[in-house]
C-alpha cells in the first residue's frame, strides 16, 4: 500500500494567515500541522507517500521533507495546478499508485486515541484482502461542514453527501480513506459538484453503489479535528498540548516513530535532532537517542 497526502488546497477559511503560508505549515502546538497526517502513515508502516502539493509550496515542503531518505522513506511530490477538489488528487497519483492499494490522508486532519493504529491496520488489511473502500465515520454537532453517512436501521450505509444543507446524520467521514487500486478509475468519471469541485464522496458513493463501502464508526474514545478553521486549528493545538504535557510523550512526531520503526538508526536521529536542540522538540529527540 502507498499513501498519498493532500496538502493543497487555498485555506480561505484560514485567512488572512493562508494568504502568505500553506496551512500544512501552520503549527499544531509544536510541529507543523502536516507531521500529523504524515506520522499516521508512518505508524501504518508505510514508506511511499506522495504529497499532492500547491505549485508556490512545493519548495517549501521539499525543505522540509527532501526525498524522504533523512527518514528512511521515498517522499514525492505532485503538483496540482488549482484547488479543483480531492478526487483529483487521484489522477495526479496515477502515476505514483501504480497497481497499488491507496491511504488516502488529507494534510489537515489531527487524530488521537488509542487503538488508532490498530484499527488503521485492520483497514489497510480489509483493502489488501477483499478491495473496496474502508472510511470512518465520527459523530459531530455541525454535519454541515463534512461529507456525511446515512445508516438504515440494521447499521448499512444508506447513503453519502457532501456537506448537505439537511444532513441525514450527524455521522461525519474523517478524512483518512483507504482504497483498492480501482479508485483512480472511479475517479476519472466523477464530475464537478456544485462547488465546482472533484469530491472525494463521488468516489464514496461510486463504492457505495458497487457494495464495496465499508464505514467504521470511530467512538468517544477518538479525538479527531479537521484543523481548516481558526476555531478547530486552535482546539487541535490545545488539544495536542494538553496531551503532550500530561505524558510527556509527543503525538505526530516524525523522527520518533522513524526511529522506533527501525528505519533510522541512533546516529541519524541525533543528527536531525541537533539543529532543533534549542527546542523541547530538539531536546525530546535527543533523549530519545540517549
Ligand atoms: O475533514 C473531513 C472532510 O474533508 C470530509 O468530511 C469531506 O467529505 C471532504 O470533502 C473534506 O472537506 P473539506 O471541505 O474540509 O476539505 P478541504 O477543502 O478543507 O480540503 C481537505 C484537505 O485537502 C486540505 O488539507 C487541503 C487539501 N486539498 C483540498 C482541495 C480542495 C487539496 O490538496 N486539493 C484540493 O483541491
Amino acid at each position: 500500500m502507498k499513501a498519498v497526502i493532500l496538502a493543497g488546497g487555498s485555506g480561505t477559511r484560514l485567512y488572512p494567515v493562508t494568504q502568505a503560508v500553506n496551512k500544512h505549515f501552520l503549527p499544531i502546538y509544536n510541529k507543523p500541522m502536516i507531521y500529523y497526517p504524515l506520522s499516521l502513515v508512518m505508524l501504518l508502516g508505510i514508506r511511499d507517500v506522495l504529497f499532492i502539493v500547491n505549485p508556490t509550496d512545493l519548495e517549501d515542503f521539499q525543505k522540509l521533507f527532501g526525498n524522504g531518505s533523512k527518514l528512511g522513506m521515498n517522499i514525492e511530490y505532485q503538483i496540482q495546478e488549482k484547488p479543483n477538489g480531492l478526487a483529483e488528487g487521484l489522477l495526479l497519483a496515477k502515476e505514483f499508485i501504480g497497481d497499488d492499494n491507496i491511504c488516502y490522508m488529507l494534510g489537515d486532519n489531527v487524530f488521537f486515541g488509542h487503538d488508532l493504529v490498530k484499527i488503521m491496520v485492520e483497514a489497510k488489511r480489509e483493502i489488501e484482502e477483499s478491495g473496496g473502500a474502508y472510511v470512518f465515520g465520527y459523530y459531530v454537532k455541525d454535519p454541515e461542514r463534512f461529507g456525511i453517512v446515512e445508516f438504515d436501521e440494521n447499521g448499512n450505509v444508506k447513503s453519502i453527501e457532501e456537506k448537505p444543507k439537511k444532513p441525514k446524520s450527524n455521522f461525519a467521514v474523517v478524512g483518512m480513506y483507504f482504497y483498492d487500486n480501482e479508485a483512480v478509475e472511479i475517479a476519472k468519471n466523477v464530475k464537478p459538484s456544485d462547488r465546482g469541485e472533484l469530491e472525494i464522496t463521488s468516489v464514496n458513493e461510486e463504492y457505495l453503489k458497487r457494495g464495496k463501502l465499508k464505514v467504521k464508526l470511530l467512538g468517544r474514545g477518538f479525538a479527531w479535528f479537521d484543523a481548516g478553521t481558526h476555531d478547530s486549528f486552535l482546539e487541535a493545538g490545545e488539544f495536542v498540548a494538553t496531551i503532550e504535557k500530561k505524558t510527556g510523550l509527543m503525538i505526530g512526531c516524525i523522527e520518533e516513530i522513524a526511529y522506533r520503526n527501525g528505519w533510522i538508526d541512533r546516529e541519524q536521529l541525533l543528527k536531525l535532532a541537533y539543529p532543533l536542540r534549542k527546542t523541547d522538540y530538539g531536546k525530546y529527540l535527543m533523549e530519545l537517542g540517549g
